[in-house]
């Protein structure tokens, strides 16, 4: 089990690049499939879900071959729609390529991936969608076979702004007969990512960055190079890092147009946040400001920085209050922060943070990718040594945690 180990009370500065977003990216990788041809990624994180993801789409007969940030998907010989047991449990992200197999071979057979420390994660928003596409489900276990023959474009009106949903009609619509309208999609700069995408293969969408999206299924798709933006969520994390240890940063490649909600809320908690093209600084000014701070869909503030505010809060000048609406079960990592000595009420939704408190290293688990990288920045604001456990939830997300925060003068490492 492999492990990060954080000396606290160490200003940061210095300035490092975002590596390139997980969530983008992974639906990227299904929108591959769709195409009989090539299609290359750059920027691509070294992450273990892209590992996982290269793993899934050559067990179905395409080639992948990572070099560098680069990645190269030929799925011109693509023979098998079923994915693989253990790769597609791994990943919640392997749910994306049920349509993208239904768009390029009208079948496919995935496992349900079942529920994860964050909230259950339904998909039955994905199912229903996908069946007014036209494909029809059959259930054995969970396991989930679906067929489809020629899909056909429809009117779908999400329930909910889901970014997976969304996603996975995206990629099953751009190859369909017909046009789909879909309302209420999900406006997450990740979404917007794929359709640009997907327009660079050759794909009809109008409407990406908004809640409609019109999708006039194409023939067939074109090779394409394309480029994965920064990691808004890395960015996110590493500001959090900057707040809680003090100091200044300087990232780039951050993403700083689809990080206004947190920008906004960093500055209300005292930060000083420049924007310069791609580049971002933040220098923080003694401990934060306290406040209350609401997740919510895209362009409200991302449930996936929720865990990093609750360290904040703790370090916060008074009590704070953090409201979760995306995720149910997504304050696991209260409980770990407890253990460094905070104080966070929680009841239903809402987390109460007595402020004013400060953190003892110690022992921690990582209990999700997110909440995980909380703990290196409680870490990071704790006196002596904090160890936390189980970080291959973190490495699925992070490419370089230690080698980026070591970069800005943390005292940091990773012991296996
Ligand atoms: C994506 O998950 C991200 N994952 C998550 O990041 C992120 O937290 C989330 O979007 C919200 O921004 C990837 O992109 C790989 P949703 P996703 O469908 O698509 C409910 C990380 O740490 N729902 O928008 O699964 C669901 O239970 C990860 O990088 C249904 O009820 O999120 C949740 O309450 C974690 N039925 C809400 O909608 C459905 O069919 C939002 O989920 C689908 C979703």
């Amino acid at each position: 089990m492999s492990t990060i180990l954080v000396q606290g009370y160490h200003l940061l500065k210095g300035e490092i690049e975002i590596q390139g977003s997980k969530n983008a990216v992974l639906p990227m990788m299904a929108a591959a499939v769709l195409h009989k041809g090539t299609t290359v990624l750059e920027h691509v994180p070294r992450i273990q879900d892209v590992f996982c993801m290269m793993g899934i789409l050559e067990s179905m007969g395409c080639t992948c071959a990572l070099e560098g940030h680069r990645l190269t998907v030929t799925a011109s010989d693509l023979r098998d729609v079923r994915i693989p047991e253990k790769n597609g449990k791994a990943m919640r992200s392997s749910i994306m390529l049920l349509g993208a197999l239904l768009g390029r071979c009208g079948e496919a057979c995935v496992h349900y991936p079942g529920g994860c420390s964050i909230g259950s994660r339904p998909i039955d928003m994905h199912l229903s969608a996908l069946g007014k596409l036209g494909a029809v489900f059959s259930e054995e276990g969970d396991v989930i076979h679906a067929l489809s023959g020629k899909l056909r474009g429809a009117h779908i009106t999400l329930p909910y702004p889901s970014v997976g949903a969304t996603e996975n009609i995206l990629l099953a619509s751009v190859a369909a007969e017909g046009t789909t309208i879909l309302k209420g999609a999900a406006m997450e700069p990740e979404v917007e990512s794929l359709c640009r995408m997907l327009k660079s293969m050759g794909a009809d969408i109008q409407g990406e960055g908004t809640g409609v999206l019109r999708i006039r299924g194409v023939r067939e798709l074109h090779d394409t190079v394309y480029d994965v933006p920064g990691d808004r969520i890395v960015s996110g994390t590493y500001m959090s890092a900057v707040m809680a240890a003090g100091g200044e940063a300087v990232f780039r490649r951050s993403s700083p147009g689809h990080l206004e909600q947190v920008v906004r809320t960093m500055e209300r908690m005292g930060a000083r946040v420049r924007i310069s093209g791609g580049d971002m600084e933040i220098k923080a000014a003694g401990r934060p400001k306290a406040i209350c701070i609401e997740t919510g869909p895209y362009p409200g503030f991302p449930t996936d920085l929720q865990s990093m505010m609750l360290v904040l809060l703790t370090l916060g000048d008074g009590e704070g209050c953090l409201k979760e609406t995306v995720f149910e079960g997504r304050f696991a990592t209260a409980k770990e922060l407890h253990k460094m000595g905070a104080e966070i009420i929680i009841e239903g939704k809402e987390a109460h943070v007595a402020g004013g408190y400060s953190l003892k290293g110690t022992d921690v688990q990582a209990r999700d990718l997110r909440g995980g990288a909380a703990l290196v920045v409680a870490g990071l604001a704790a006196e002596g040594v904090t160890r936390i456990g189980d970080c291959r939830h973190i490495f699925r997300g992070y490419e370089d945690i230690c080698g980026d925060l070591g970069c800005l003068g943390a005292d940091i490492r990773r012991e296996r």
